[in-house]
Formats: structure tokens, C-alpha cells, sequence
């Protein structure tokens, strides 16, 4: 995997962006940064991404144009990352659609983005993780948020770890792109955060509300309404509701 290593940028995704058609039109390219001046997180929302404590990686590679499963790439780079935690001995659970959280809060998210380039799609899978950011830096994130550092209690080597994500990523992009989303759908559904819990999902501008049921073959959320209906969401912010 090539590496391309930034000590400050504005954001890896925008980096990746801009210098796509520098990157090799084979494999992956893994662009890392020590610090993000302007790290983006899902819906225009700010990532926090203080120097030296995080990982922020964007991993770029094209995939052809009728390629099936595009819906699905922010579920397979959690999956990733979800699996080197676990390897760890970390219990993490996925908040649909690409979050992870370890012990209810928020641990790392992702933020794919896509763009056509003749016959192939750039890739660009955008991933931050919370390493070793301490109690007090992570109190300033606009929701409950946690670090390795902070649920074990210990400093992390994020090269190490950084390392069995891209081994773990290799492995998992192969795989997706021969069987699609299926062989990752039972793990989903296993790790999957509030199911059977009352939840609210924000659609645009519309909030639905109902029970938290599972994963779809396709990777939507299936919410149980309150009429008794069912509903599977492509996209939308997931919100828990009480306990
Ligand atoms: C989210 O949870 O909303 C997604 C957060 C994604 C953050 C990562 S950090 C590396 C890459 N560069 C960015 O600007 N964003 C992603």
C-alpha cells in the first residue's frame, strides 16, 4: 500500500481530493496526517483533530463504474476497523451507519466520498479515530465521545495499530468486491448499537421514531414504527432515545 504521510493539512478527504490523479490507478493509497485544520465529519460537521493524539487516514482507490455495492464502503472500512479493536480485546458496537463506539460513546467514524473518473469511481474512505486524546480535549466534541487512550487507560502506537487497519482493510476490500456486502451483514447485526432500543432518525428534514430492529442485506437500518411498520433507511442520523 503506497503512504503518503502530511504533518498539518486541512483535512486528508480534501487532500485526497485534489491529488487523485497523482495516487496509482492500482491498489490503495493510505494518506495519513498528524494534525487536520479543518478535519469534516458526515453532514458538514466539524472533526476534531489536535496534532500528534489521533489517526485521520483517507484510503484511496478506484472501483468501476457498474460496481454493485458503493452504498456499502463506509460499512466496510468500520468493519475493518471494528475487527483490529476487537483483536485487541475491545468490545466495540457499530452505530448505523459508521460510527464505532466503545462503552456507549463515540470512538471513530468515517466519511466516505465518491466521484466518477471515466469508467472508474475514486474512492476516497475518510476514517478518524480518537487514539490517545485525553478526557478533557474530548469533553469539547459536541457529542459523548471517547479515546483508546481514555477506555483503557493506556497510550496506544498508532503506527501499530494503524498497520492492522490497512492489513485488515486489504483483506476486507478483496472480499467486498467479490461477494459484496453479505459475508459482513451477520457481524453487523451482532455488533449492531441500540437494537430493540427506542431511537430517533433524523431523514432530511423529516424524524422518524421507532424501534431499532437491523441491518438489511443492503446495509439500511430497519426501524419498527410506532404504527407497527416497518421502515429501512438508506441514510439519515441516528439519535438514541432514553435508555
Ligand atoms: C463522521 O463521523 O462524521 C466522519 C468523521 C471522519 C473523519 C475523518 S479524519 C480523516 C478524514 N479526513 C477528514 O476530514 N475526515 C475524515
Amino acid at each position: 500500500m503506497e503512504r503518503i504521510r502530511l504533518d498539518q493539512i486541512d483535512s486528508t478527504n480534501t487532500y485526497a481530493k485534489k491529488h487523485a490523479l497523482e495516487f496509482k490507478k492500482e491498489g490503495i493509497t493510505c494518506i495519513t496526517a498528524e494534525e487536520q485544520t479543518a478535519g469534516r465529519g458526515r453532514f458538514e460537521r466539524v472533526w476534531v483533530s489536535p496534532k500528534g493524539v489521533n489517526l485521520y487516514v483517507s484510503f484511496f482507490f478506484l472501483l468501476p463504474l457498474d460496481f454493485k455495492n458503493f452504498s456499502c464502503l463506509g460499512h466496510l472500512a468500520i468493519h475493518s476497523l471494528a475487527q483490529v479493536l476487537i483483536q485487541e480485546g475491545l468490545e466495540p458496537k457499530i452505530k448505523w451507519p459508521n460510527d464505532l463506539l466503545l462503552t456507549g460513546k463515540k470512538l471513530s467514524g468515517v466519511l466516505c466520498e465518491l466521484s466518477t473518473r471515466g469508467n472508474s469511481v475514486e474512492v476516497i474512505l475518510g476514517i478518524g479515530i480518537n487514539v490517545n486524546m485525553a478526557t478533557d480535549a474530548l469533553d469539547t466534541i459536541d457529542q459523548p465521545a471517547t479515546s483508546l487512550l481514555a477506555e483503557t487507560g493506556h497510550i496506544w502506537d498508532k503506527e501499530h495499530l494503524l498497520k492492522a487497519l490497512q492489513g485488515q482493510l486489504v483483506h476486507d476490500l478483496s472480499l467486498f468486491k467479490e461477494a459484496g456486502f453479505r459475508p459482513f451483514h451477520p457481524f453487523f447485526n451482532t455488533r449492531l448499537a441500540y437494537r430493540g432500543k427506542k431511537v430517533k432518525v433524523l431523514e432530511g428534514e423529516k424524524e422518524w421514531i421507532g424501534i431499532c430492529d437491523s441491518i438489511t442485506l443492503d446495509g439500511k437500518l430497519k426501524i419498527e414504527l410506532e404504527n407497527g411498520e416497518y421502515y429501512d433507511f438508506a441514510a439519515g442520523i441516528l439519535t438514541p432515545l432514553g435508555k
